[in-house]
């Protein structure tokens, strides 16, 4: 059974459905049927492949994905979402604190056509589309737009085809990544005893997103915990990777009096037309421009092809001024290190101004490295205006990863290579007017006082392999039962451990923006440290120690943590925690 898997990954034309499939298919015992018996003696049957001789499958097992000029078409930019007419929301209900009124949104996820590169045929994707909007040819959903303080509440439907064959299931729950919203509106990835996330087609469901400061229920508002660049995607348990690498994805972006959208106000940071998303991808196509992938490697699936907002390697016409560039890594497995340089390879740097927990109390000015594992962001400012028209520039990937294990190198220090990827290629035109600011202070915050993390709770959660599976705390994912209580608004030390050898593992959790305290017993770096920056992926290189803060202030409810490898996810390494 070895390699005839090349059969089945372009499997947006397979009609006969392979056997291997049977993990999606409704008959067989779901894996969570297989954990409930008991997980001792089962995982050859979770993980038939493990019979084979254990070899990480690698972009170069699947036939290379055809070789295409790259900067020909012009970065794809999503549109923003429209507000849709007011309706009565079902399952949800915004807090009473949440006193403007919302506003409405609706957006479809679905099959359709999207033109990856000019030379190739049209990919069939799965994306989100605005419900104002009858087609659309984005690779990308819509980017729902929040502002603090002004409620959402955004109608999900579900038009992906019932019918499906191949990688990938047609149910979805979305999860509001680094929204901070209430339980039943984060996408729980399984339906549970009292929130029944899952859609299958044709189905829809409610999510309200207050976009309160979180504390509000305890007076305390906290300003300085609003985030920047967040985004939304896919949860279903067991097949996020699969769902997210067919392309459901949208960008969130969120502003405030602070971070306004308008470069004449607030900070005035680069706003507008100079506020660009960058979501880095890679995938694997199939000689008609399909995509490929392998549902059975668990590692973490690479691809060799380099996807910036959806097209493969496009160009951006920039103007001789500042803009604000938000990176967001929507790799299933790829660490990036992107390196903004000169054709000839030169580095120029430029100011790291947010993190995945939005505007770092300061920027951090010069930096060389946006060093992103899967999920995380980084809002980065860079001044064209010190480059003469007509220069060219590139966002290169330095970072050397040979397959899902992770980079080479550690995370302090990750072993870049001396030219990578282009996935951007940046052309600089004229001089224009700039009113916009790269500001000394952005949100300044204080760093945890010693007393409350004296006081906090600890905890340990170590992140491993046990028979091939990811496991947390040496279990695999069980829903129905969480591997915390914690109280409201008290303090909490997480400490997160891989103990999973030369394996790196970018930690998520939910509902709160980490503080990082230590990585490896000592003070972290200034792009995690707490009083600096804080994060909603904390990346754990090989053999990684990381400490962190919390406090889960206001909603009550379960919430998940995990492993942003979304194959390590989807093979187990996903736990709950319930917030009471
Ligand atoms: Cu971006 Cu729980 O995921
Ligand atoms: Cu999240
Ligand atoms: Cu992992």
């Amino acid at each position: 059974m070895s390699w005839c898997i090349q059969s089945q990954v372009s499997s947006d034309f397979v009609t006969t459905p392979d056997p291997r499939l049977a993990l999606a298919s409704p008959s067989m015992p779901t894996r969570r049927d297989i954990l409930r018996t008991g997980l001792a003696g089962t995982t050859s049957l979770l993980f038939p492949w493990r019979t084979q001789p254990a070899r990480a499958l690698r972009p170069a097992d699947l036939p290379p994905s055809p070789r295409v000029t790259p900067f020909l078409a012009p970065l794809p930019l999503p549109d923003d979402v429209r507000p849709v007419a007011p309706f009565q929301p079902s399952g949800v209900s915004l807090p009473p604190q949440a006193h403007n009124p919302p506003t409405y949104h609706e957006l479809i996820a679905e099959r359709r056509f999207v033109s990856l590169h000019p030379h190739l045929p049209p990919t069939a994707i799965w994306g989100y589309r605005d419900a104002n909007t009858p087609r659309t040819v984005s690779a990308l959903g819509p980017t729902i737009v929040c502002r603090a303080n002004q409620p959402l509440i955004v109608r999900h439907r579900n038009a992906l085809p019932a019918d499906h064959v191949g990688f990938g299931v047609p149910n979805t729950t979305v999860h509001f990544h680094g929204g901070h919203v209430p339980a039943g509106s984060d996408g729980f990835p399984e339906d549970i005893a009292d929130v029944r996330p899952v859609m299958h087609p044709g189905e829809s469901r409610d999510y309200a997103y207050p976009m309160l400061d979180p504390g509000f229920s305890h007076g305390e508002p906290d300003a300085t915990d609003r985030p920047a660049t967040m985004w939304y995607h896919d949860h279903l348990l067991d097949y996020t990777a699969q769902n997210v690498y067919r392309g459901l994805i949208g960008l969130v972006r969120y502003h405030d009096e602070l971070d306004t959208g308008d470069e004449t106000t607030g900070l005035r940071l680069p706003s507008g037309a100079y506020d660009v998303p960058l979501v880095f991808m890679d995938r694997q196509l199939d000689a008609l421009g399909q995509l490929a992938y392998n549902p059975l490697d668990h590692n973490g699936f690479l691809g060799d092809t380099w996807l910036v907002n959806g097209a493969i390697q496009p160009y951006l016409n920039v103007q001789a001024r500042k803009y604000r560039l938000r990176l967001l890594n929507g790799c299933n497995a790829r660490f990036l290190g992107m390196q903004i340089v000169r054709a000839d390879g030169t580095v120029v740097p430029f100011d790291l101004i947010a993190t995945e927990a939005g505007l770092m109390s300061s920027p951090l000015r010069n930096r060389t490295l946006s060093f992103l594992s899967p999920a995380q962001r980084e809002d980065i400012i860079l001044d064209f205006g010190q480059f003469p028209v007509g220069t060219v520039l590139y966002v290169e990937n330095r970072i050397d990863q040979p397959d899902g294990r992770g980079p080479r190198g550690t995370y302090d220090r990750p072993g870049l290579l001396p030219s990578g990827p282009r996935f951007l290629k940046i052309i600089v035109g004229p001089r224009v007017a700039d009113p916009s600011r790269s500001p000394d202070v952005l949100r300044p915050f204080q760093a945890i006082a010693a007393a409350e993390i004296a006081s906090a709770t600890r905890r340990e959660f170590q992140f491993g392999r046990r028979n091939g599976a990811w496991m947390i705390n040496g279990l695999a994912v069980d829903l129905d039962r969480p591997l915390a209580t914690v109280r409201r608004n008290t303090p909490e030390v997480w400490v997160l451990r891989n103990n999973s050898g030369g394996w790196w593992h970018p930690i998520h959790i939910h509902l709160e923006f980490m503080h990082v305290l230590k990585r490896n017993g000592q003070t972290p770096p200034p792009t995690e440290r707490d009083g600096q920056a804080k994060r909603d992926v904390i990346t754990l290189g090989p053999n990684d120690e990381v400490e962190v803060f919390f406090k889960f202030r206001d909603y009550p409810g379960r919430w998940v943590f995990h492993c942003h490898t979304l194959e390590h996810e989807d093979a187990f390494m996903m736990a709950c925690f319930d917030v009471v």
